[in-house]
């Protein structure tokens, strides 16, 4: 049970089950990697439901430090509550805001982390969430945000981005061939109606794109993925990150440290090429001018028991790095 979290039983009873139900992927490949030492410092980038934290937290004990980050508040809480729950918690830190922000959060800290991670993308709970507006496959408000206080949301991108904006951001961030036919047939669909729901936006896309019988995937998921990335500015904040984590490898052994200490370990999950193409160019840069060693294999991944148990690993890439 959190201390301090939830205020009644049903929310306690919905804490343990999303608690005890999530599995954070590739747990002890990230162990192995990140190697936390009791009495350390762990920047974890993107709480989610602190699976991941509290892993690494019950190894750093009381002498330990835990910052979270995360854009969703109430992930923050859950992630919080359940790393303070642990005997022999490390002092819990909470930054409600894009890990892009890490740099001056964690000076205002007076903080240097010597492991980070950052474990991109949704959570379940998100995903699972019709209210979020994620999934194709349940009716909800196509609202799509990660951060329920940011301005954009789906609706109101696919209400107003012109026809080749919506053109470029399904075919960038969807990678779909099919993006001018689709945004062509949400131009003509908002014409009648707004586009309010999630399953009225996959009917319009299903409608507009030729499918073969052969064709497993639903025609709207290329779709979906773009307006998340873009509602969210995923990869523009994964750019962000990394350049402050290049930043801070530069800087670590320097008179002036940034929010790293000098061998921090660093690892980042991935789950598509467009965030997996940045972190592995990213690290390669670090690695090829000596700031930076690489831990492990390039890139780790599930286990076939791992995949079989908890599919949302089964595109996970892990990629892992330790400053010199
Ligand atoms: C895959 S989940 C993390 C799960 C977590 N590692 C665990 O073990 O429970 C990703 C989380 O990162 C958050 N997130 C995604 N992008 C973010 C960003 N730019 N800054 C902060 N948090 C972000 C999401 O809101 C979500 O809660």
């Amino acid at each position: 049970m959190p201390k301090g979290g939830v205020e009644d039983a049903e929310g306690a009873i919905h804490w343990f089950v999303t608690a005890l139900s999530h599995q954070p992927v590739l747990l002890s490949d990230v162990l192995a990697s990140l190697a936390p030492v009791a009495g350390q410092t762990y920047l974890d980038c993107t709480a989610g439901l602190g699976g991941h934290a509290a892993a690494i937290a019950a190894i750093l004990g009381p002498r330990g430090r835990v910052i979270l980050m995360d854009l969703d508040a109430s992930n923050l809480a859950s992630a919080a509550a359940r790393v303070r729950a642990l005997p022999d918690a490390p002092l819990v830190e909470t930054i409600h805001a894009s890990f892009a922000e890490a740099p001056h959060r964690l000076a205002a800290l007076g903080a240097r982390a010597d492991m980070v991670l950052a474990d991109l993308g949704f959570a379940s709970n998100q995903v699972d969430d019709a209210a979020r507006g994620l999934s194709f496959m349940r009716d909800g408000p196509l609202d799509m945000r990660m951060n329920s206080t940011a301005r954009l949301t789906a609706a109101e991108l696919v209400a107003t981005f012109s026809e080749p904006q919506l053109t470029s951001a399904i075919r960038q961030f969807g990678e779909d061939r099919h993006a001018p036919r689709i945004a062509r047939a949400i131009i003509a669909a908002r014409r009648l109606a707004p586009i309010e729901r999630t399953t009225q936006l996959a009917e319009i896309i299903r409608a507009a794109v030729p499918r073969a019988p052969a064709d497993t995937i639903d025609p709207a998921t290329r779709t979906f993925q773009a307006l998340r990335i873009v509602v969210n500015d995923e990869i523009g904040n994964l750019d962000a990150l990394l350049d402050t984590l290049s930043d801070a490898a530069r800087a670590a052994r320097g008179p002036r440290p940034m929010f790293l200490s000098p061998s921090a370990r660093v690892g980042i999950i991935a789950f598509h090429s467009l965030e997996d193409r940045p972190v592995k160019q990213a690290f390669l840069t670090l690695i090829s001018a000596g700031l930076a060693t690489p831990i492990g294999e390039q890139p780790q991944t599930a286990t076939p028991d791992e995949a079989h148990t908890n599919p949302r690993a089964r595109s996970a890439k892990l990629r892992a790095i330790a400053l010199t």
